[in-house]
C-alpha cells in the first residue's frame, strides 16, 4: 500500500476546498490517502508521496509551511525522489504554489507534478475537477513509481 499525505493550509476555506478534492481523485486501489492542515516535520518521510496546499498570503507561503520544511531540511529530512504536487488558492499574485514547487523541487529533490494547480478565490467546478485530476495523477504516479 502507498501512502500519500495531502497537507493543506486554509484561512477562509478555499485551499481546504480544493485539497478534499484532490484527496477525493486520490482514492485509487493501492492508495492509503491521509489528509490533514498540520504534521510534524518528521511524518513528511513516512509518506510516498505528498500533495501540498498553500494559499498566497502576502506575497509568501503561509508560515507554518516555511517553518515545516526549515525544520525538515535543519533535521536532514530525506524526501529525494518522492511524488509532490502543488495547489493553493489565490487573489490576484500567486506566488505560494511557485515558492513551494522550488523548495520540494531543489532543497528536497522532489519528483514534483508541474505545474502546480491554481485557482482564483474560491475554487469553480472547473477547478474542482482538476483538483481531482490531480489528485488522480498523484497517486497514478505513486502506483508506477518503484
Ligand atoms: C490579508 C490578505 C493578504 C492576501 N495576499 C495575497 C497576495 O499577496 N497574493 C495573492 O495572490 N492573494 C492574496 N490574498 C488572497 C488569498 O490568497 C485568497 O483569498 C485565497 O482564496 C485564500 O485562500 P484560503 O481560503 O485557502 O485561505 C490575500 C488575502 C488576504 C485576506
Amino acid at each position: 500500500m502507498k501512502k500519500l499525505l495531502v497537507l493543506y493550509y486554509s484561512r477562509s476555506g478555499n485551499t481546504e476546498k480544493m485539497a478534499k478534492a484532490v484527496a477525493e481523485g486520490a482514492q485509487i486501489e493501492g492508495v492509503l490517502v491521509d489528509v490533514n492542515y498540520h504534521v510534524d516535520s518528521q511524518d513528511l518521510a513516512t509518506y510516498d508521496g505528498i500533495a501540498v496546499g498553500a494559499p498566497t498570503y502576502n506575497h509568501d507561503l503561509p508560515m507554518d509551511f516555511k517553518n515545516l520544511f526549515e525544520e525538515a531540511a535543519a533535521k536532514g529530512l530525506n524526501l529525494n525522489g518522492k511524488v509532490a504536487a502543488v495547489f493553493g488558492s489565490y487573489g490576484w499574485s500567486g506566488e505560494a504554489p511557485k515558492l513551494l514547487t522550488e523548495i520540494l523541487k531543489n532543497r528536497f529533490g522532489m519528483q514534483v507534478i508541474e505545474p502546480p494547480l491554481i485557482a482564483k478565490y474560491a475554487p469553480d467546478t472547473n477547478a474542482i475537477t482538476a483538483c481531482k485530476d490531480l489528485g488522480k495523477k498523484v497517486s497514478e504516479t505513486l502506483m508506477n513509481t518503484p
